[in-house]
């Protein structure tokens, strides 16, 4: 089976649809939680299932290093290694190697860098990817692009794009033809419009059953992100998922459904649970802030979820300052059902032709302040 994207509704430029993988259906627009090692840190996969999560992201660079695309291959794949039977998104590697490996060099044919784990020498190449990305049995694969860090100029940029668009052809050819998995064409060029169309023009031309918008979210801000978003998803075909890399807060996910947007990541709902952060209907509360101490209400009274269903504000605080494991747990747990309550509520919103009250009723309720 193909793996094949519909879409149910349009309101403005906000889709909703469905992504059906011989692995199950993912409703769009989606949030997509991040499993970097083949794990939601803090979460068992059934969690992330009851949150509503349909599908997870798991990454090239981490999982080549540690444990090994070869070993994850012979014990049977990432979906049984992870026990997530669901979709599985891989990213490619070359985002992450410019973020967090140590020496790289950056040739035509690929990149070599050093492990951020234990200094040890590795090569990623469109290739590399693809067979990685095939060795875990990833069901959406991810092109091999690079992302130019900030600041860069505009020559810079172009050359970086280019890059990645010769690279996106060289991983189209290494993919092949794979039956029931997906490779995504990744759209580069910066905050530059002509940049911008002539990547998704080389992509397009590529052919690809997805498209990313990525190079984003990289620290333009969102004034600038949204300036992009206001152009970029209309250079991409209208029948095909369009997944914006790395984003993002909840008004960022609003932003960018409104603009077209189908798919999203972001690892801020787990990391930000790890570090006593919440996210909610009102916006962000910190539950380190000494004032839940004595506070007997729930993170959320709206909420059911189990941390807002069994415990205060202060237990949540108590647990957090006392550094045990559950605050985490709770928090993450919290704060992804609370992101995938998002990605459902625009959906439904779509859906129903109110995508504009709807947004206007999330950014009234967060204007409130703190619940
Ligand atoms: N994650 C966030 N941004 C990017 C990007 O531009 N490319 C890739 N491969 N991953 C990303
Ligand atoms: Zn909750």
């Amino acid at each position: 089976m193909r793996i094949g994207f519909s879409r149910l509704a349009q309101d403005g430029k906000a889709r909703a649809g469905v992504i059906a993988t011989p692995r199950g259906e993912v409703m769009t627009p989606a949030f997509m939680p991040v499993g970097t090692a083949g794990t939601v840190k803090g979460m068992l996969p059934g969690s992330v299932a009851a949150t509503g999560a349909q599908i997870v992201l798991g990454n090239t660079y981490h999982l080549m290093l540690r444990p090994g695309a070869e070993r994850v291959a012979r014990l049977g794949g990432l979906h049984r290694f992870m026990n997530w039977q669901g979709p599985i998104l891989t990213d490619s590697g070359g985002f992450q190697v410019m973020s967090l490996a140590g020496l790289r060099k950056l040739t035509e044919a690929g990149v070599t860098f050093r492990s951020h784990i234990d200094g040890s020498k590795h090569v990623l190449t469109p290739e590399r990817s693809m067979e990685i990305q095939r060795l875990l049995g990833s069901d959406i694969v991810m092109c091999f692009d690079e992302c130019p860090a900030l600041p860069a100029s505009d020559a810079q940029v172009a050359e970086s794009m280019r890059l990645s668009m010769r690279w996106a052809a060289r991983s189209k050819e290494a993919f092949g033809d794979r039956p029931g998995h997906a490779l995504f064409g990744i759209m580069q060029g910066g905050v530059t419009p002509e940049l911008r169309e002539q990547s998704a023009e080389a992509l397009k031309e590529i052919g690809f059953d997805g498209y990313a918008v990525g190079g984003l979210a990289v620290g333009e801000g969102q004034e600038a992100m949204f300036g992009v978003l206001d152009y970029a998803p209309g250079f991409l075909p209208e029948d095909r998922p369009r997944y914006l890399m790395g984003v993002g807060k909840p008004d960022d996910i609003v932003g960018a459904v409104k603009r077209g947007i189908d798919m999203m990541d972001c690892v801020l709902p787990s990391r930000s649970g790890r570090t006593g952060q919440a996210w909610t209907r009102a916006g962000q509360v910190n539950l380190k802030n000494a004032r839940h101490a004595d506070d007997p209400r729930p993170l959320d009274e709206e909420c059911a979820c189990p941390a807002c269903r069994g415990y205060s504000r202060a237990y949540l605080h108590h647990v957090y300052r006392s550094g045990e494991m559950i605050a985490g747990m709770l928090l993450t747990w919290h704060n992804l059902h609370y992101y995938q309550e998002l990605m459902a509520g625009m959906r439904a919103a779509i859906m129903a032709g109110r995508f504009g009250a709807w947004e206007a009723e999330f950014h009234a309720a967060r204007a409130q302040g703190d619940i």
